[in-house]
């Protein structure tokens, strides 16, 4: 993908004393209290800020937090403690700055965090008057906020046409690396792992993988309708019995390929959904009417780690079951064991996926863990995201 990168306007010495406006994504969950509970795409924003600091210039940088009203900013919208988080990262202060669209004072090794961009009026629908007016305030727009590359908005798409110069920044870059090097020239076998609640949220993404990869692992209630489809009983568990045709064609797809669709031989269920709903491993042909499947059973995950230990790349989304139970969560920690072990490329993502990792404490096992979300997911449907095409359009000339 030919994209211009900031660290080749760095290395050219294009930087220094310039204005540097960079959309990260800041975008991360808190408690009721405002606190921050988890704070990855904080710590991954710190690397693009440092090298242009370092570089000489002077620094505004801006995020999305939530989804709030435009136009009308309420305390619980601010960046304040996105502020004060990345402060102790840096090792220096970061002032916030509440109205920016019309001009930002702050010189060059200077750094200054601006308020929720999603506030601004005209953000979400890419009005073109804001995207001009941000894209005014700098010489170069660098695209660092691969979580909001998805999206089609004024500080993430309308600025980067408007700029002067409009290029990716380190993060950015480093995504779209990790998950090309996983899909377009893989290693292979290639093994997807795509686990949630529904097929219909991830339909694309199974089309679309099926059609490259070398097993698709499913999990959750994804692979209750796969269980369905080979005419398993699921019981009362979670499955879209309307996309069981879908979820056949899909097999069949794969076959046709050589490829496999891995079916669970057995499961965990339990009669409640619930912290302390007894657990009881059973075959796949042994489900009964009343049975919810929770997670899949352990002759399951030992296939399944088996193919992991011998796969070349290993992509994740999703966990196997009901992880945040331990009494259904051995599926989903025998396979992340397995990634982490398995001498494969990995590349991890989406929120619970990230949350599985924290558990298990693997994040340094993993070869890639992507800070995007949807974003992670679009990629893994094919889709060029909005951030890449204008980046692209804009490095064509
Ligand atoms: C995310 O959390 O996935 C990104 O920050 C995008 O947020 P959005 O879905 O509100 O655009």
């Amino acid at each position: 993908m030919k994209v211009l990168r900031f660290s080749d306007l760095i290395q050219q010495g294009r930087v220094a004393g310039q204005r540097v406006f960079i959309r990260a994504d800041l975008n991360v969950p808190q408690d009721d209290a405002g606190r921050i509970t988890e704070d990855t795409r904080i710590r991954a924003s710190i690397p693009c800020i440092e090298m242009a600091l370092a570089a000489g210039a002077a620094v505004m940088v801006t995020s999305h937090l939530g989804r709030p009203t435009e136009g009308e900013f309420k305390a619980e919208d601010s960046l304040a403690p996105v502020a004060r988080r990345m402060a102790e990262l840096l090792g220096r202060k970061v002032p916030l700055l509440r109205d920016w669209t019309d001009g930002v004072e702050v010189a060059p090794g200077e750094l200054v965090l601006l308020e929720n961009c999603r506030v601004n009026k005209g953000e979400k629908k890419n009005d073109e008057t804001l995207a001009r007016k941000m894209a005014a305030l700098c010489d170069i727009f660098v695209h660092d906020a691969f979580g909001t590359a998805h999206r089609a908005e004024a500080s993430t798409y309308g600025i980067a046409q408007f700029a002067k110069v409009a290029c990716a920044g380190p993060l950015l870059a480093a995504e779209i690396d990790a998950i090309t090097k996983a899909l377009k020239s893989p290693k292979r076998p290639l093994v997807a792992i795509v686990a949630g609640s529904k097929v219909s949220t991830k339909l694309s993404i199974l089309k679309s993988l099926a059609a490259n990869v070398d097993q698709l692992i499913v999990g959750g209630g994804i692979a209750n309708t796969f269980m369905l489809a080979v005419g398993l009983s699921i019981g009362k568990s979670l499955a879209e019995p309307d996309l069981v045709d879908e979820a056949r064609a899909i097999i069949d797809m794969m076959k046709a390929r050589g490829a496999a669709v891995p079916i669970p031989i057995d499961v965990v269920v339990a009669d409640e959904f619930s912290a302390i709903a007894r657990a009881n491993k059973v075959t796949a042909t042994e489900v009964r009417p009343d049975d919810l499947i929770l997670d899949i059973g352990p002759r399951t995950a030992a296939e399944l780690a088996g193919i992991i230990a011998r796969a070349g790349t290993v992509v994740w989304n999703g966990p196997m079951g009901v992880f945040e139970y331990d009494q259904f969560a051995g599926g989903t920690r025998t396979l992340a064991a397995a990634i982490a072990h398995s001498p494969a490329f990995s590349i991890a993502g989406g929120g619970d996926t990230l949350a599985a990792i924290a558990k298990y404490g693997i994040e340094k096992d993993i070869g890639y863990i992507s800070t995007g979300g949807g974003a992670f997911l679009e990629v893994l449907e094919g889709r060029t995201l909005p951030a890449f095409e204008i980046l692209q359009q804009r490095a064509a000339g």
